[in-house]
């Protein structure tokens, strides 16, 4: 008809896919996660696990070997895995971010090479865009890539580089053109097997410390010219609408963090007495719960229109509002993450201050969606950018 909607809400599909991958993550990856935050150990147990599930990079299309699921679908697998825990959760979210620039840029012999062994399991994919003196302000970057033949030379050094040394390849973006500005950065798969590849130290953070974050030091890596992704001086373009995509992948982690405190929270202050009675039974009790659930929906709600959105995007139905809502859903998701987790340690007392409950972890972990992708200032100004222009 002519009024057709397109409906954003989950399918019976999505819902089942919820239900699946959220029985895993009880089963296999909530008992794992306080001691990938006390080891700082990458959960490669995990890895194997959703791999198996194929719940690692299910937004792979199906020519590309992948599940072919769609932008809500790769929302949900990340919830559900956040919901456990939040390191686990950068496999999937770290495999879309990487691999989307080829999705939207890439040539079909590139993405074949590539996206393949994503989608099998064989490599993860990370991304490589922040400098240490260019993280905000991206198109500062120092990282140049010098045409030599039929080959270009990369050097220079990415900082904060989620699963830097995990994954098997990286989206570099790199200065072809100094004199550009930021028509002059072109985007790169560098190979971690590349001669002159190397990785900085761990950071020692604040949470998801399951996930190695790391410089990658580039020192005369060689690459073939065809390794370009899309055409000389796209790079940075193609970087900005790959956020646009996958902002909303950060969302859903806040979204999943939020919920796995939400849920122990409810559990908690039905079960624990004071003054003779739940302490669930107390209103100033109960409206903080009621607050964190109303914060927590709303914050889903406009995530998963932003994926309705980007699924449209993808299929050659650009969204003029794909931007805003993305950085509206990443922004409101994260303040509403910290939120939630912070009352929950709140609503568990002391005991919620202790490594022997999950919801400090949580809280943590829920930090970083505040920062990364865009901290959280910059998607209040991308969005000012959307509504005022
Ligand atoms: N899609 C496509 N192109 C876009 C775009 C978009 N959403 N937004 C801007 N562009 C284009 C512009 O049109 C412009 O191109 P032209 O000159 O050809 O028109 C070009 O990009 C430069 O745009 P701006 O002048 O607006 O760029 P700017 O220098 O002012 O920077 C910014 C804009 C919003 C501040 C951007 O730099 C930014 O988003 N900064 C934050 C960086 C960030 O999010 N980093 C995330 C790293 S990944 C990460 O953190 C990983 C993880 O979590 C696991
Ligand atoms: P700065 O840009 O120096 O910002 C400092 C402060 O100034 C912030 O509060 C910021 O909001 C504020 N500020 C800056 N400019 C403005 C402005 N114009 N208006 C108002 N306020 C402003 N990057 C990647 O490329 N790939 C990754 O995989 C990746 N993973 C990460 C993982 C972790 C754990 C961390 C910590 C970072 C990661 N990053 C990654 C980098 C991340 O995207 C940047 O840290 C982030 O964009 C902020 O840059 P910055 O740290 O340089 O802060």
């Amino acid at each position: 008809s002519v009024m057709s909607f397109p409906a954003y809400a989950p399918t019976d599909e999505h819902q089942m896919l919820r239900e699946a991958v959220r029985a895993l993550a009880e089963e296999k990856i909530a008992p794992r996660a306080a001691a990938t935050d006390a080891t700082e150990e990458f959960p490669w147990e995990v890895y194997k696990d959703l791999t198996a599930a194929d719940f690692h990079a299910v937004h792979i299309p199906e020519e590309y070997g992948g599940a072919g699921a769609d932008a809500l679908a790769a929302v949900i697998v990340i919830e559900e895995v956040a919901r456990a825990c939040a390191s686990s959760s950068l496999i999937p979210a770290v495999n879309k971010l990487g691999t989307v620039p080829l999705l939207l840029a890439g040539s079909k012999e590139l993405n074949k090479r590539y996206l393949s062994p994503v989608a099998r399991g064989d490599a993860m994919f990370s991304y490589a865009l922040s400098e240490a003196e260019a993280g905000s302000d991206a198109a500062a970057m120092k990282t140049r890539a010098v045409a030599d033949g039929d080959r270009y030379v990369l050097n220079g050094t990415k900082m904060w580089i989620t699963n830097a040394g995990v994954s098997e390849f990286y989206t570099v973006m790199a200065v072809t053109d100094p004199d550009a500005g930021a028509r002059g950065i072109s985007a790169f798969v560098v190979e971690k097997s590349d001669e002159g590849v190397g990785f900085g130290p761990k950071e020692k953070k604040l949470g998801i410390k399951g996930s190695p974050t790391r410089q990658v030091i580039l020192d005369n890596v060689r690459i073939p010219a065809e390794r370009m992704i899309g055409a000389p001086g796209t790079g940075f373009k193609t970087a900005l609408a790959t956020l646009d995509h996958t902002r909303i992948t950060i969302a859903a982690q806040a979204l999943g963090i939020a919920q796995g405190a939400l849920d122990y929270a409810i559990g908690y202050v039905k079960e624990r007495k004071q003054f003779g009675k739940a302490v669930a039974d107390f209103q100033g009790v109960q409206f903080m719960i009621a607050d964190m659930g109303m914060k927590l929906e709303a914050a889903r709600q406009l995530t998963y229109a932003a994926a309705a959105k980007s699924e449209l995007a993808m299929h050659g139905q650009p969204q003029k509002d794909l931007t805003f809502f993305s950085s509206a859903a990443k922004c409101a998701a994260s303040d509403a993450a910290m939120e939630i987790t912070t009352d929950a340690v709140q609503l568990l007392g002391g005991y919620g201050y202790t490594t022997d409950y999950p919801v400090e972890r949580m809280m943590r972990d829920a930090k970083i969606t505040q920062i990364y992708e865009g901290t959280n200032q910059i998607q209040r100004m991308v969005m000012a950018r959307q509504l005022l222009k």
